[in-house]
């Protein structure tokens, strides 16, 4: 018995000391690379809680709740610097809203920072093994399968987006003029995307929009706030328990499965003839039109596969251009001397039917959507997890110029929100909506509304030809916004920036 327990004793001290040994020769070996790099530590938001931070989490929380979060996060850089640290629930955050830093981590070094397990684990449910979930060869071959899809689009979107357009205009039309646009615009965005990806408008801007489509709708919005919840719960995510979360998951999957099943039937119809002779569907005016499950069923068979992609490619679009539509009116409204350029601008290079061309000639128009995608940008925060230990050449010390040694798991977060408005690049006046400061601004890293490095928004383009398109339609149709809310803008921030006050404003058309 004595024996018994003097060996048990002997194993369990040979244990401790094996795991006191591992972490600090692994804090030996950190601090050797840090010192070989001339790494200085970053500095730190002031904490009363250093380990749990729960001081920093209840300040978050309190400012979401007063629609500021991303305000503190500005007020936070003005006090601590470009890059600081925050400690909470025993996890290390990098914050930085320095473009230098994040070109290291989102190009430079690529490869040593991912989307790591938390943003996997929270989002799995929902996005599966999706272009937005997965990292290294998994992400490339996915990234690989997608391009030749959006290759396809882009030449061959304006068709769609036109008949599109004419019911958006007329939906308006039978709301009298009168309504929240944010509203309208998160469903025309679902309507359009689902168009060009499966080949069938979901048809949500319809008055009698069918029962599924308004299921897909508000299951759409329940799991992504589910999915915002298990990532902000991070290592506590095992205790999100929720039937309506999995069920509104599995509502998702299950519409966008018989489209799959439909570009699979495609696939298998046209299996004899080599790809290019796969005859594609017309749309009423007879023009061909490309279908991305098609174009992705060309690439692959696997039906999960197919169905994340289309999934993960449904939630990429659709609140970033409803939020971009949204915040752009909302601004015109307020502005009416900018809507009066923008107007002008569009109708002295208006063509029927409108081209790309014509949308390229819109130097003003152009200006306008960059300034909203500056001051709110849709991903107005975003993040990566350090995949090893690495140093990254500025961030450290208290000016932030120094190298910086970043431990493998630690995160950094960024805010394009805080850097779209330092008044080093952007002027004194950064904070104020300005097109004209595009006359000669040229940007780099400092602008970074669709991400950088190889993981940059596949989806630019088409996103920003939807807007365009939609705001010079727009411009042509009616001759006023008028704001029916004089209340300033109120942040919602989920997984992407809108308006928790929504768009509600007037129109009044152009009958000359
Ligand atoms: C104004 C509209 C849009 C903005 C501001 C925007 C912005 C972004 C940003 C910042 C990312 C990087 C996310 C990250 O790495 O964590 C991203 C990724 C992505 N976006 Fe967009 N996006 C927009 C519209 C679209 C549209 C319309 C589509 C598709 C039709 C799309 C498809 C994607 C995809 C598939 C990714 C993942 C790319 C990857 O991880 O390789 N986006 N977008």
């Amino acid at each position: 018995m004595a024996f018994s327990l003097i060996l048990v004793g002997a194993l369990a001290a040979a244990y401790c000391f094996y795991h006191v040994s591992c972490v600090l020769l692994l804090w030996r070996r950190r601090w050797q690379m840090a010192r070989h790099h001339g790494c200085k530590p970053p500095r730190k938001l002031p904490q009363i809680d250093p380990f749990l931070g729960t001081d920093v989490v209840l300040q978050n929380l309190g400012a979401a709740k007063k629609y500021g979060f991303l305000d503190l996060l500005k007020k936070r850089h003005e006090a601590n610097g470009l890059t600081f640290t925050t400690n909470t629930y025993l996890r290390t955050t990098i914050n930085t809203c320095d473009p230098d830093v994040i070109r290291s981590v989102l190009a430079l070094q690529f490869h040593d920072f991912g989307m790591g397990p938390l943003r996997r684990n929270s989002a799995s449910p929902l996005l599966g093994k999706g272009i937005f979930t997965t990292d290294g060869d998994i992400w490339a071959h996915q990234r690989g399968l997608i391009r030749p899809a959006f290759a396809k689009l882009q030449f061959n979107e304006f068709p769609l987006l036109a008949m599109h357009t004419d019911e958006f205009l007329g939906v308006i039309k039978r709301h009298n003029y009168e309504l929240d646009l944010q509203q309208l615009f998160f469903r025309s965005v679902l309507d359009s995307n689902t168009l060009y990806l499966f080949g069938e408008s979901i048809g949500l801007m319809h008055d009698n929009a069918t029962e599924s489509a308004t299921t897909l709708h508000h299951a759409l919005d329940y799991a992504q706030q589910g999915t915002i919840l298990r990532l902000r719960l991070g290592n506590l995510m095992f205790a999100h328990r929720d039937k309506k979360f999995s069920e509104s998951c599995k509502t998702v999957h299950a519409y966008a499965q018989k489209f799959v099943d439909q570009a699979l039937e495609f696939r298998r119809k046209n299996a004899h003839l080599p790809v290019e002779k796969w005859e594609h569907p017309r749309n009423p005016n007879g023009i061909q039109t490309y279908i991305f499950l098609q174009e992705l069923a060309k690439e692959t068979d696997d039906p999960i596969l197919l169905r994340d992609q289309v999934v993960n490619m449904i939630l990429a679009a659709r609140d970033t251009t409803a939020g971009l539509l949204s915040f752009t009116v909302f601004m015109l409204a307020r502005f009416p001397d900018v809507w009066a350029k923008t107007r002008a601008d569009v109708l002295e290079n208006y063509c029927e039917p409108l081209t790309y061309d014509a949308l390229n000639s819109m130097t003003y128009l152009r200006y306008v959507i960059q300034e909203i995608l500056r001051l709110f940008p849709p991903i107005a925060t975003n993040s990566r997890m350090a995949n090893k230990d690495t140093v990254i050449p500025v961030g450290g010390g208290p000016d932030g110029k120094s190298p910086l040694f970043v431990a493998k798991n630690h995160v950094v977060t960024y805010s394009t929100f805080v850097m779209h408005r330092r008044k080093e690049f952007f002027g004194e006046d950064a904070d104020e909506f300005r097109p004209e400061r595009w006359e000669t601004l040229r940007t780099s890293w400092e602008f970074l509304p669709f991400n950088g490095g190889p993981r940059i928004c596949p989806g630019q383009k088409f996103a920003l030809a939807e807007a365009t398109y939609t705001i010079a339609r727009m411009a042509k149709a009616f001759k006023e916004i008028v704001s029916l809310d004089d209340t300033d803008w109120r942040e919602q921030l989920t997984l992407s920036l809108t308006l928790n006050n929504g768009v509600h404003c007037r129109l009044v058309p152009d009958d000359s």
